[in-house]
């Protein structure tokens, strides 16, 4: 009797004392197991006389069930304990202060964000965006923009030539956006309203010269374009990428073999102060070369000069994200430094629109 009692006690205590659900197993199979020590006194009975049995059975029955109890309740205790620290360990402190998503942090490169601008101004007026390759032909580069062979125009362009393939032709990095009218030209018929953003290239290097840089070029042609049109189109642009309400521009007659009368454009600013700014003071500044697209041009795609006219303008992106944005020296565009672009760059999902703010 005493005996029992005792072996009770002591299992007991060890319930109480198992430290996690493993030793509190390891206690049950010991104790209620096939082999454990209460099934080891439970088969016992069965040697007894009716009875002791009458006696023993409840005795060991009851000690053998409040085992059992003590054992439920161990376990229930310590996957409430395991819970409650969970939960402590697990708790966030939400006064932290947030940490910037991905999306927070990447920045978009100013001449992504300028090309951005330029499309969403020409896309409100009409025009669609088109591409070409920048490994060119000497053809597509100078020849079909009536750059006659060996005329002076081909030299200023500081070409940079590729190695000659085996047929002998020699093929160049695309001086400028333009060979993009042609090819343009003669997939399309007129009427024609695009722009080109994109890379070109010419030998060249110092704080305003890359010799990767970009140009947008833009083409329309029809059979009604002319100098009136290109100037509404070109002074709307300027003011609506520029951000000002009104500014001056001035046309100067310039020369460029595949437009006739050819002109460079400069708008009106001030440079007195640290800062360009746009629309106001007595300086000028050069932007961009346009002019009407010249006969042999238009002729050379096929277009009759006669019955079709249009007009073409180019410039140089990296040159007015510059201007616009206050960012002094070119070759920075082109270091991929991290401090540079968190600097200048602009937030992904500030999507440059007419209606939501260019550079808001
Ligand atoms: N392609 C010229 C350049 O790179 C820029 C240019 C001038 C483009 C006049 C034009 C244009 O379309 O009409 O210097």
């Amino acid at each position: 009797m005493s005996d029992a009692n005792a072996l009770e006690a002591e299992i007991v205590a060890s319930v109480a004392a198992a430290a996690d659900e493993a030793s509190l197993e390891t206690i049950r199979v010991a104790e209620l197991g096939k082999k454990g020590r209460i099934s080891e006194l439970l088969k016992g009975l069965g040697k007894m006389s009716p009875d002791e049995r009458r006696t023993e059975g409840p005795r060991l029955n009851g000690l053998r069930d409040r085992v059992q109890e003590a054992i439920s309740a161990r376990r229930e205790t310590l996957a409430d304990a395991g819970i409650a620290e969970r939960l402590a360990a697990e708790r966030l402190d939400v006064s932290l202060p947030v940490r910037p998503s991905p999306a927070a942090k990447g920045r978009i490169h100013p001449i992504s964000q300028v090309i951005d601008e330029i499309t969403a101004i020409f896309a409100d007026m009409g025009f669609a965006v088109a591409e070409g390759p920048d490994i060119e032909t000497d053809h597509y580069n100078f020849t079909a923009l009536n750059f006659p062979e060996g005329h002076p125009a081909r030299e200023m362009h500081d070409t940079f030539f590729l190695r000659a393939d085996a047929a002998g032709e020699r093929k160049l990095l695309r001086t400028h956006t333009s060979p993009v009218q042609i090819h343009t030209m003669e997939r399309q018929k007129p009427p024609i309203r695009i722009v080109i953003p994109g890379k070109t290239y010419r030998q060249d290097s110092d704080a305003t010269h890359s010799p990767m840089f970009h140009q947008v070029e833009g083409l329309v042609v029809d059979k009604t374009a002319n100098v009136a049109n290109m100037k509404w189109v070109l002074e709307e642009f300027c003011k609506a990428f520029f951000e000002v309400p009104s500014l001056n521009m001035r046309f100067r007659p310039s020369f460029f073999p595949f437009t006739e009368p050819s002109l460079e454009v400069d708008i009106q600013c001030d440079r007195s102060g640290a800062e360009v700014r746009f629309g106001e003071g007595n300086d000028w500044m050069e932007i961009l070369g346009c002019g009407m697209v010249h006969p042999n041009v238009l002729r050379g795609v096929g277009l009759d000069p006669d019955e079709y006219q249009g007009f073409a303008w180019g410039m140089g992106i990296d040159r007015i994200a510059m201007l616009k944005y206050g960012m002094p020296d070119l070759r920075a565009f082109f270091d991929a430094d991290v401090r540079w672009i968190e600097h200048y760059g602009f937030r992904p999902l500030d999507v440059p629109t007419l209606f939501g703010g260019l550079s808001a």
